[in-house]
């Protein structure tokens, strides 16, 4: 265990003093530059003398382990690079990863980056339509994925002309391959030991990485190399990672914390990653923790709740004491996991709040710094946050008040647009402020506390699922004349899909229905996404306009205010 000061300032010193220049003087970068993240997390912490240094950890489901060093990452992800550009993909082309979390997703962003390719980190719990939609609009070139989920590729094939290459990164050649297909096995594949990485400049696109909205299509949140300059200073100063830190984030790059701070962040920063790939439980998080001697933990509420409930006999059981800062992201991290975490680790968790569009935290409980438990914390130096008035967007002065959350547009690793929708991507600015979507009070002391979404976007155990991409999966099933989906109140994963359904003459509401519309889904979209309870209704509330106002049912779910109903056509 590390006993030394934190790696940030106190917080109000830090404040004045900050500027990104500290970040881009440590990584030893000057406007103008080649910058690659690929070679920036690996060929740079070698030449910096901790090639023998482990890397990553690697935990699978049967327990199986294995260890790479940087120069072992360094030497695979030039593999992965060379293998590319002789597959003829080129600098700017979208390549997707659709894969659990093996040591080849991780390795595959690296490298993908290191050749000027755009990687796209898709969920593979993802069903084939949630799949088809983003692989459409980013029209990919090629896809790595693994045996198990190439079935779901195979299915969407024709609907994607651009697609060129399926890689399969564990084919044992007892199948044979088909169309498009090609197996590369990282491993046995002839190691490339120099590589010419791609010479990325700030601004170069590096990952894409998909979101949810209330209406259309979900959005691709399209990063560049620049954002490195973000990620490395947080995560050394609000993760505090140093030199002799074992760190383990569980969140899956298919998400955007699995990116910026469970590859890029910790290993710019040349620290040694844990992975696990097995299934979740409070007995094998801990065996892992355990086992792996992890001494800072990032995680998210859902997981934690998850914990809490188990209790802390199990905790008891294990020796957690290597554990030295805990940080959690994803949803509002409720006071009483803050509590419990200091009882059962002696530790708290420290809250951050950020979004797949701002690339890198915005809002963070800081080593050192008093946590008031259910608060986010404060802005990370170096940014400018406020919340403004929720219709004018004008900037809110009074403490208390509840606003949106809204930001000085200019860190690092906000995002460039959304991919092939700059409308959308526009749409988020007002006023010269980039606006979050999050409602948030402020306090006397300068203290950020989450209020909620200010659309109709659920967050379920910390994952966005947009109710229209949900609504109009359902619309596909042939009992349904329409629907409405919103969030209800779930103990441990916040919020879960809640689906209306008015259904088509002809048919009746039963349990065996019901049944058949969330199985449907979840093939369809994801487990995420299945309604967790459906309700049939005769009809569903709509405006004047005919739009179905989520809102009201929303409210009744949550035993909130309705608000002004004025517009609606129907009774309730
Ligand atoms: C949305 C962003 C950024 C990593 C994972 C999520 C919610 C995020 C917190 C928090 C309350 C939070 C917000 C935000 N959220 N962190 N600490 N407290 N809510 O990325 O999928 O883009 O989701 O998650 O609503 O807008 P994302």
């Amino acid at each position: 265990m590390t006993d030394k000061l934190p790696n940030m300032k106190p917080y109000e010193e830090e404040v004045k003093e900050f500027s990104w220049d500290l970040s881009k003087e440590e990584l030893n970068y000057k406007d103008g530059d080649t910058i690659n993240i690929g070679e920036y997390c690996t060929d740079r912490i070698c030449k910096l003398g901790k090639a023998d240094k482990t890397a990553l950890i690697w935990e699978g489901h049967s327990a199986e382990v294995k260890r790479y060093t940087f120069d072992d990452m360094r030497v695979l992800t030039n593999t992965i690079a060379k293998f590319l550009q002789d597959l003829k993909i080129n600098a700017g082309d979208r390549v997707c990863l659709f894969m659990d979390k093996v040591p080849e997703l991780y390795f595959g962003v690296l490298g993908i980056l290191k050749m000027g390719g755009i990687a796209q980190p898709l969920f593979s719990a993802f069903g084939g339509e949630s799949l088809l939609t983003r692989l459409d609009d980013a029209q990919t070139s090629a896809i790595f994925t693994q045996k198990k989920h190439v079935a779901k590729v195979r299915k969407i094939l024709n609907d994607l002309p651009s697609l060129k290459h399926i890689i399969i990164v564990d084919d044992d050649g007892s199948k044979p391959l088909r169309e498009r297909e090609i197996a590369f096995n990282m491993e046995k594949a002839e190691k490339v030991e120099n590589f010419d990485v791609y010479p990325s400049k700030a601004e170069t696109p590096s990952i894409l990485h998909y979101t949810s909205g209330t209406t259309g299509k979900p959005k691709g949140a399209q990063h560049v190399h620049y954002s490195l300059i973000s990620q490395y200073i947080t995560t050394k100063y609000v993760l505090d990672l140093k030199d002799d830190d074992i760190y383990w984030c569980t969140a899956d790059p298919g998400w955007v914390t699995g990116t910026s701070y469970g590859i890029i962040g910790p290993w710019a920063n040349g620290v040694t990653q844990c992975v696990s790939d097995s299934g979740f439980t409070a007995e094998n998080w801990y065996k892992f923790i355990e086992k792996h001697k992890i001494t800072v933990w990032y995680s998210a509420p859902t997981a934690i709740r998850a914990l809490m409930k188990d209790g802390t006999e199990t905790v008891k059981k294990h020796d957690l004491s290597s554990l030295r800062h805990l940080c959690s992201v994803g949803e509002p991290l409720n006071a009483e996991a803050v509590i419990w975490s200091e009882e059962a680790f002696g530790l708290p968790f420290h809250d951050t709040y950020w979004q797949t569009e701002t690339g890198s935290m915005v809002i963070n409980n800081y080593p050192g710094m008093k946590i008031k438990p259910g608060s986010m914390g404060k802005p990370f130096p170096g940014m400018t946050a406020t919340i403004v008035d929720l219709k004018t967007y004008e900037p809110l002065d009074k403490q208390g008040t509840v606003g949106m959350i809204a930001l000085k547009p200019g860190w690092p690793a906000m995002m460039r647009t959304y991919w092939n929708n700059k409308k959308a991507y526009d749409s988020k600015f007002v006023n010269g402020w980039y606006l979050s979507g999050d409602r948030s009070s402020i306090d006397e002391d300068g203290y950020y506390w989450f209020v909620g979404r200010d659309d109709d976007v659920i967050n379920t155990a910390g994952h966005l699922v947009g109710p229209f991409e949900i609504e109009s999966a359902l619309l596909e099933h042939n009992a349904i004349a329409e629907s409405a989906v919103v969030g209800k109140p779930d103990p441990v994963n916040m919020e879960v899909v809640k689906a209306f359904i008015a259904l088509n003459p002809g048919y009746e509401p039963s349990k065996m229905l019901e049944l058949e519309i969330m199985n449907f889904v979840r093939k369809k979209l994801s487990a995420l996404a299945m309604p967790q309870e459906i309700e049939f209704v005769d009809s569903l509330p709509k405006t004047r306009s005919g739009k179905i106002m989520r809102r009201v049912l929303r409210a009744k779910e949550w035993g909130e205010e309705i608000g002004d109903i004025s517009t609606l056509e129907n009774d309730l």
